[in-house]
């Protein structure tokens, strides 16, 4: 049977062998798909030997994407942009193909919501992997403003600079930003520390979408905050999780997995409905 598997560490609490699982029974798809947490030091030779062994392709997470892209053949377009590896497929010439399906996720999940993207103007918190990640997709959809804001402002600067050839894209101390902005992207990592970003709650209105590219069993740090001060759509990283997976399966497999039903069950198992 094809073999797939999860490189990350920690990875234990993984949804993407949930999620695989239901995409190949969906699709009727002949694969398993699996988990691996090798040592920090160890991610390069854990990759050649799943190779070596017959391994068909791999998804790769925190702490390895970075790593993952030195250690491919070939990189896609997107994950050239993007400077990180999610995806890995062995293609039928024995290549390591290296893809990002990170910023495709989340633009297919932000659709899905409804959220119109082409002249809108786009507020992304954060300048870190998941910011770059997500920049060429986004700007792919034409907004007409793209601001990065970011704690520490010459990062914002430098991916401004790095992107500003796909579009029209600034970056703006937390401080300068003034709105209106209809859609704020949250990809900063501070609901990990249950912090918040430094945002004017001035920029909230009742119109504005707010994305949270973190998620939880209850409303992230940022989430409640946002709805607190009027946000009326929020949305978190669970859909963009869902989404980046199908996207993934596609490049493995050649057939498109529906992500609708498999959010449902996710949520159900993670014991959000
Ligand atoms: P990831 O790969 O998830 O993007 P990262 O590369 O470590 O992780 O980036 C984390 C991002 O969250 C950075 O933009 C970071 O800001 P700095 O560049 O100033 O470090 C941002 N971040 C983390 N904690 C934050 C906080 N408490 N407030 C605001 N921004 C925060």
């Amino acid at each position: 049977m094809d073999r797939y598997l999860v490189f990350g560490h920690p990875v234990r609490h993984s949804k993407s062998p949930f999620i695989h699982t239901l995409f190949a029974r969906q699709t009727q798809q002949e694969l398993e798909y699996g988990l691996a947490e090798p040592a920090v030091d160890e991610f390069a030779q854990a990759l050649r030997t799943f190779f070596d062994q017959g391994g068909k392709g791999c998804n790769v997470t925190v702490p390895f994407k970075e790593q993952a892209f030195t250690l491919v053949d070939r990189l896609s377009p997107r994950a050239k942009r993007a400077g990180a590896v999610n995806t890995i497929k062995l293609t039928d010439d024995g290549v390591l193909l290296g893809d990002n399906t990170d910023g495709a996720g989340l633009v297919a999940d932000l659709k899905s919501h409804g959220v119109t993207l082409a002249d809108s103007r786009i507020l992304l918190l954060g300048a870190g992997g998941a910011a770059r990640g997500a920049l060429a997709p986004l700007l792919a959809e034409l907004p007409s403003e793209l601001v990065i804001a970011n704690r520490t402002h010459a990062k914002a600067q430098q991916l401004a600079a790095e992107f500003c050839d796909l579009g029209p894209v600034t970056a703006q101390t937390y401080e300068q930003l003034a709105g209106p902005f209809d859609l704020v992207i949250n990809s900063t990592s501070a609901s990990l520390q249950g912090e918040l970003p430094p945002l004017a709650p001035a920029l909230i209105h009742t119109d504005i979408a707010i994305y949270d590219m973190m998620y939880g069993t209850s409303d992230t740090a940022f989430i409640s905050w946002a709805k607190q001060h009027g946000a009326r759509q929020t949305m978190d990283g669970l859909g963009m999780l869902v989404e980046q997976a199908a996207e993934a399966f596609t490049v493995w497999r050649g057939i498109r997995p529906g992500t609708k039903q498999v959010l449902r069950e996710l949520k159900r198992n993670l014991g959000v409905i």
